[in-house]
């Protein structure tokens, strides 16, 4: 910490602002566990994407420099629920969540709770946890994660719930604290918020506009991860191929990838979410290019009925989504391809169904992501007549989860026998004589290992397909 930063004067400029207040609530956070007798701890709770994952990340780098203790148990000093909102039931867990804190509040009122993420950023939300959940310290929003030091600042010292959210905006803030889960691997947003406009979609209203990070600031976080042990990146958007567009110099996402399989020392590069309207030839030729792209794609189909497409908002048909899957089939042969989709959006009929299981019968998916349609409120299907009955929907999502299951395993088969590289990732859970790793292609292999391997590559001999992972042996 430079002397200039504490000055009196509060820095404006961000995010000097933010290492001024990381300093005073260090102070505060000192206080409280000299108090205690003990160093304060924290636990961050995280719904929803990997969006929200490397948010959380980016909590707790904060929280950590602040002086808490990160922990995994809900006993902590300090309590945040990074919440998710695509679908209802993730609101509804968080609620539940909030209740059954109450008494805990009453019990230890020292304890602080805060809240953030696309839930909050719905008035409705916010008003009824104002209403009745007035145990909660702190909210705030997706747009103002950089400035949790000054929140938790002001929500240490005043007694009143601190809420501090923003709609829209333009700001990106670096070089802030993060604390990475896994050493050996990190996502790197490219970009934030979503200008799509899928009609089922809350996200564009909650993540705000898009917005694409300056290619030099990402490739610059790239160079000191790899710097500091990372092998394998995550690109993370909600429609990466849009990234660049609105740069001061435009660029496309496959450019920038171009530059990223550059960095000496970076082994793989993944990336998600890829729209399928805005998958680009130069985007297939790039992934063909370079092997150190990994051999997945997650291509959201959504529905596999063309009229359904269309109320959508998808910009895209059922035969103009299966072209684009044989294209990049062509080009990348052994691709994993993923897949989004929603059963039961409003008037889909039995006709409309069976243009989705045909979609899924002929694609192959590796795996696919089945979602029940769930009414999120201001966006336009939730104001749409003829919502599909729930036992209908049910029913479709049975059939649809056996044939997704049925591919999917026929689909994972096809690499027995060979011999693929693995970055071990950890342990196995169940038997501490395995190592538990991800080939490109997102596929799990279990073989026996040990802990000195984490974070490595190494070749696996891939015996037996179990469904969904596979076992293998050392070469
Ligand atoms: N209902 C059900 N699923 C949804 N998704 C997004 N919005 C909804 C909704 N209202 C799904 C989409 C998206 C994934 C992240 O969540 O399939 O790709
Ligand atoms: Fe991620 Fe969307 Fe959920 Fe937000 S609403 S956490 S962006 S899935």
């Amino acid at each position: 910490m430079t002397n200039e930063i504490l000055t009196p004067q509060i820095p404006e400029e961000e995010p000097a602002r933010q290492y001024y207040y990381m300093e005073l609530a260090k102070q505060l956070v000192a206080e409280r566990a000299e108090k205690a007798g003990r160093p304060l701890t924290c636990c961050v709770t995280t719904f929803g994407c990997q969006m929200n994952a490397r948010d959380s990340e980016k909590l707790k780098g904060i929280l950590e420099t602040i002086g808490y203790q990160c922990v995994e148990t809900e006993d902590a000093d300090f309590l945040i629920y990074n919440t998710c909102t695509v679908r209802e039931n993730a609101n509804v867990r968080v609620y539940g969540r909030l209740g059954s804190l109450k008494s805990l509040k009453r019990k230890e009122p020292e304890t602080m709770i805060a809240l953030c993420g696309c839930m909050m950023q719905e008035p409705h939300v916010v008003d009824t946890i104002r209403r009745k959940y007035k145990h909660v310290d702190l909210i705030f929003g997706t747009h103002n994660i950089y400035k949790l030091a000054e929140l938790v600042f002001r929500a240490l010292n005043e007694e009143e719930m601190v809420v501090d959210l923003q709609e829209n905006t333009d700001l990106i803030v670096e070089n802030l604290p993060v604390d990475r889960k896994y050493s050996f691997k990190s996502g790197v947003n490219i970009m934030f918020g979503c200008n799509n406009f899928c009609s089922y979609c809350i996200v564009p209203y909650v993540r705000g506009r898009e917005r694409s990070r300056k290619p030099e600031e990402i490739l610059s976080e790239i160079r000191r991860l790899v710097e500091d042990g990372v092998v394998e990146v995550m690109l993370l958007g909600q429609n990466v191929n849009s990234y660049g567009k609105n740069l001061e110099t435009p660029m496309t996402f496959a450019q920038l990838l171009e530059q990223i399989v550059q960095v000496p020392g970076l082994e793989r590069v993944r990336f998600m979410t890829s729209h399928p309207k805005d998958l680009s030839d130069e985007l297939i030729a790039v992934m063909a290019k370079y092997p150190k792209i990994c051999r997945h794609l997650h291509l959201p189909v959504q529905s596999g009925s063309s009229r359904i497409l269309k109320i959508m908002n998808r910009h895209y048909d059922k035969e103009q989504y299966l072209t684009l899957v044989e294209k990049i089939r062509a080009a990348v042969p052994d691709i994993s391809l993923t897949t989004d989709i929603i059963v039961g959006f409003p008037g889909e009929t039995e006709e409309d169904f069976l243009e989705t299981m045909d979609v899924v019968e002929k694609v192959g998916y590796d795996s696919a992501f089945t979602f029940i349609y769930s009414k999120r409120t201001g966006t336009p299907a939730a104001s749409m007549e003829n919502q599909v009955p729930e036992d209908v929907v049910k029913d479709r999502f049975d059939r649809l989860l056996a044939l997704v299951q049925k591919r999917a395993r026929e689909r994972s088969a096809r690499f027995e026998g060979q011999v693929k590289t693995v970055l071990v990732e950890g342990i196995n859970e169940q038997d501490d004589s395995l190592v538990t790793g991800r080939m490109d292609n997102n596929i799990l292999v279990h073989f026996p290992g040990d802990a000195s391997m984490i974070g490595s590559l190494v070749d696996v001999k891939l015996d037996c397909c179990k469904g969904f992972y596979y076992l293998g042996s050392r070469v």
